[in-house]
């Protein structure tokens, strides 16, 4: 019965090997031996933790390194959280994660999982050292949510073929210097803040994104958002340093914003219809035209205006829903506006429009004029006559006729 002396053992380690491929609770590596045992599994079915007090080897800087190849999934989380004495993660076959978090790694610089494709999310939270990812070809393609903050990356390398996303969120990563994602839609939230500490700006480009939900652009240096086409919630813009911003291919939008700008000089959204909330322009120090808006029909929130424009030129509005707030400290002809308000009854709100306004305020604010010299710039609203066959055409140009009747 030699033979079962040797079955024997090797069945039992068969059977623990395949316990250990699956576990409810988490299994916490704290040790090569524990990386071995996740090493023999080619699917893990369950969560993985590495946390602080590493007992593998420290180099001469006391730093330690971490490598755990064979396991190709891991269904659950990686967690990788206060081990801060880890300067190298590696996981040489993994290519398919549930929760992928990193968080407060001071030393760790080297991160290289070189098949992997595929996570449901990516949390990765206070890693100074960290200047690139490494995620073998073509990087990450499928993750539902990532959040980066807090990093050292200088680039998104590893992200940036994205195919789908729900939520984005990059923000106080100070030496990121580029965003630049493959995605066609953001089907939550993207938000974009903070990251130009060390940097003289943030350039974003998102050339095939085409719908989204909610977007919030911070501090970046410029934004190109070539064919996105609606937004269903807000589009907004904060504190970024870009001259000119254009979406030639959008054509609604829930909300939209522009708050401090302060180096805007022109907006082109030549083919939006219509904001389905509300509108505000506030604080763009430099934007002295707002003209880029030819087809812009229907407000159904407020419309907010305020800075230092002489010119708006709002040649399509049909309907503003809300309020009509537009106060500048230049000089601003309101003529058009006042029959839009009057007459026409194209605004239905509160109407308050003024130029040449002291501390031109938002919506329930009073206009306070500085003086009462007559303005020079020039404005336009409702709809022009001489423009009347190239400006209206389908929906527009029922209301228009509606308008006329009226
Ligand atoms: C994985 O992480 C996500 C997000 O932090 C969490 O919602 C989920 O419950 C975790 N799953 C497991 C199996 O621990
Ligand atoms: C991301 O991870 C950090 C720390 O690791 C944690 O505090 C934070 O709650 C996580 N955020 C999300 C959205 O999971
Ligand atoms: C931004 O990053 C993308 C992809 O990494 C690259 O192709 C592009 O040239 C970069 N743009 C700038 C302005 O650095
Ligand atoms: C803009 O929209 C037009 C018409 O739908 C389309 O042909 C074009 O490819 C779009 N442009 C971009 C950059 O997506
Ligand atoms: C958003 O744009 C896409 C692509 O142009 C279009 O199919 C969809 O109907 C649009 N949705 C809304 C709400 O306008
Ligand atoms: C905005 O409202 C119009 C008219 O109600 C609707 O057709 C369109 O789908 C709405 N757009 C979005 C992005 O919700
Ligand atoms: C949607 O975007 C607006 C403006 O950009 C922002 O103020 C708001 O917090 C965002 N909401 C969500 C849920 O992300
Ligand atoms: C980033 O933008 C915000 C406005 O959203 C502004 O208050 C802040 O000063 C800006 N930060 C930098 C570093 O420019
Ligand atoms: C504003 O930008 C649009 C689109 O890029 C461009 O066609 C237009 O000429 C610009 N206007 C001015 C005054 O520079
Ligand atoms: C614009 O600037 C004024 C003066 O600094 C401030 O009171 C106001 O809140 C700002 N408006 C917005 C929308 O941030
Ligand atoms: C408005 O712009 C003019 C120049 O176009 C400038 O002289 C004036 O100081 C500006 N006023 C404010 C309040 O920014």
């Amino acid at each position: 019965m030699v033979i079962i002396t040797y079955l024997l053992p090797a069945l039992a380690f068969a059977s623990s090997a395949i316990a250990q491929c699956s576990n409810a609770a988490t299994l916490t590596i704290t040790a090569s031996a524990d990386a071995s045992v996740l090493a023999a599994c080619t699917t893990y079915s369950g969560s993985v933790a590495i946390p602080t007090g590493l007992a593998t080897p420290q180099d001469t800087n006391g730093h330690q390194q971490l490598s755990v190849d064979g396991v190709q999934v891991i269904t659950g989380n990686l967690t990788v959280t206060n081990a801060i004495m880890l300067s190298s993660l590696s996981f040489g076959d993994l290519k398919s994660l549930g929760g992928f978090e990193l968080g407060s790694l001071t030393v760790l610089s080297e991160l290289s999982f070189p098949q992997l494709t595929q996570v449901s999310s990516m949390n990765f939270t206070a890693l100074p050292a960290l200047q690139q990812m490494s995620f073998g070809g073509t990087g990450i393609t499928q993750a539902d949510s990532v959040l980066i903050t807090n990093t050292g990356l200088s680039s998104l390398q590893g992200i940036n073929n994205l195919q789908s996303v729900s939520t984005f969120n990059v923000n106080n990563n100070a030496a990121l210097q580029n965003i630049s994602l493959q995605v066609t839609s953001i089907k939550n939230s993207l938000d974009i803040e903070a990251n130009d500490g060390y940097v003289s700006g943030l350039t974003t480009t998102f050339p095939m994104l085409q719908t989204a939900q909610n977007m919030t652009f911070r501090n970046c240096s410029s934004v190109l958002l070539p064919s996105l086409a609606n937004v269903t919630q807000d589009l907004g813009f904060y504190g970024n340093t870009m001259t000119s911003f254009a979406a030639p291919n959008l054509t609604t939008v829930g909300g939209l914003i522009f708050v401090d700008n302060t180096d805007l000089t022109n907006i082109s959204i030549p083919g939006l219809v219509s904001v389905n909330g509300s509108y505000q322009i506030a604080n763009n120090t430099m934007l002295k035209q707002i003209n880029g808006f030819q087809k812009l029909s229907v407000i159904k929130g407020a419309l907010d205006f305020n800075g230092n424009f002489t010119e708006v030129d709002l040649p399509a509005l049909t309907q503003v829903q809300g309020a009509f707030n537009m106060q500048s400290s230049g000089q601003l002809d309101c003529s058009a506006f006042e029959a839009d308000s009057t007459t026409k009854q194209v605004i239905k709100g509160h109407y308050v429009c003024s130029g040449s306004v002291s501390k031109p305020g938002g919506a329930g604010t009073s206009a306070s004029a500085s003086s009462t010299s007559k303005p020079t710039g020039k404005s336009s609203a409702g709809h022009i006559e001489a423009n009347f066959p190239a400006v209206m055409g389908g929906t527009s140009l029922i209301a228009g006729l509606l308008q006329l009747i009226l």
